[in-house]
């Protein structure tokens, strides 16, 4: 007899704790971790349609540089973004594994992660954010990216990799082909990052781990 099972068990926590550790191990030697595919399939799904559902005039130009000196330049990047408040449901799941990512690096690497910021991208054909950095050691308070993929059935040749740099002064780089649910994480001031134009629409979400940085009463972070 057959007893209806769930299609993804991946929701379940457990096998998040697999993929948790996987991330975690991949930071401590590397600092970096790339887990293609590693969404939970039914939070990506539900994601893919939070992003058809949010219209397109709630994207707008992404900037560079922190909220004081926030400003947008064609040279550097091009796509256009919109910041997930928690606002549908998916947000809400979404924020609630990124919450759990969080408690367990802290647990077992001590990262002191405080709090979490992201939004969707969206590039169009042809867009493209240059060579990068996303914090200056002593600067900014962005210490964890997360970046991941919306992108069914991407293919090679459909472009719009990112390229992971080791150092400052790596030129080649690992291609991290922007699949559906693919996971790229890596700590923010260590690794200059940037993404190739691709020939098609493409949809990431990348958020920010920041450490508190308060100081004199500011609040630093001001989310
Ligand atoms: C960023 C970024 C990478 C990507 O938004 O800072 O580097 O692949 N995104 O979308
Ligand atoms: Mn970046």
């Amino acid at each position: 007899m057959i007893t209806s099972l769930p299609l993804s068990s991946s929701n379940d926590g457990f096998d998040d704790e697999a993929l948790f550790a996987r991330i975690a191990d991949d930071l401590t030697h590397r600092g970096f971790s790339i887990q293609p595919n590693a969404l939970p399939l039914a939070m990506a799904d539900e994601l893919l349609l939070d992003l058809h559902q949010t219209r397109d005039d709630e994207f707008q130009r992404a900037g560079i540089g922190r909220k004081d000196d926030y400003l947008t330049n064609d040279f550097v990047r091009t796509d256009t973004i919109c910041w997930i408040r928690g606002e549908s449901q998916a947000a809400q799941t979404w924020l609630n594994w990124t919450g759990r990512l969080q408690r367990y690096l802290n647990q077992r690497l001590f990262m002191g992660l405080f709090s979490f910021e992201s939004h969707y991208a969206h590039y169009r054909p042809g867009d493209f954010y240059k060579r990068h950095m996303d914090a200056f050691r002593g600067e900014a308070n962005r210490i964890l990216t997360v970046v991941t993929y919306l992108n069914p059935d991407w293919h090679i040749d459909d472009g719009g990799e990112m390229v992971l740099y080791q150092s400052e002064t790596d030129i080649e780089g690992i291609q991290v082909t922007p699949g559906f649910g693919t996971l790229a994480i890596f700590l923010s001031e260590e690794f200059p990052h940037e993404v190739r134009p691709a020939k098609r629409d493409r949809y990431s979400i990348a958020g920010w781990y920041r450490v508190n940085t308060s100081l004199n009463g500011r609040i630093d972070p001001p989310r």
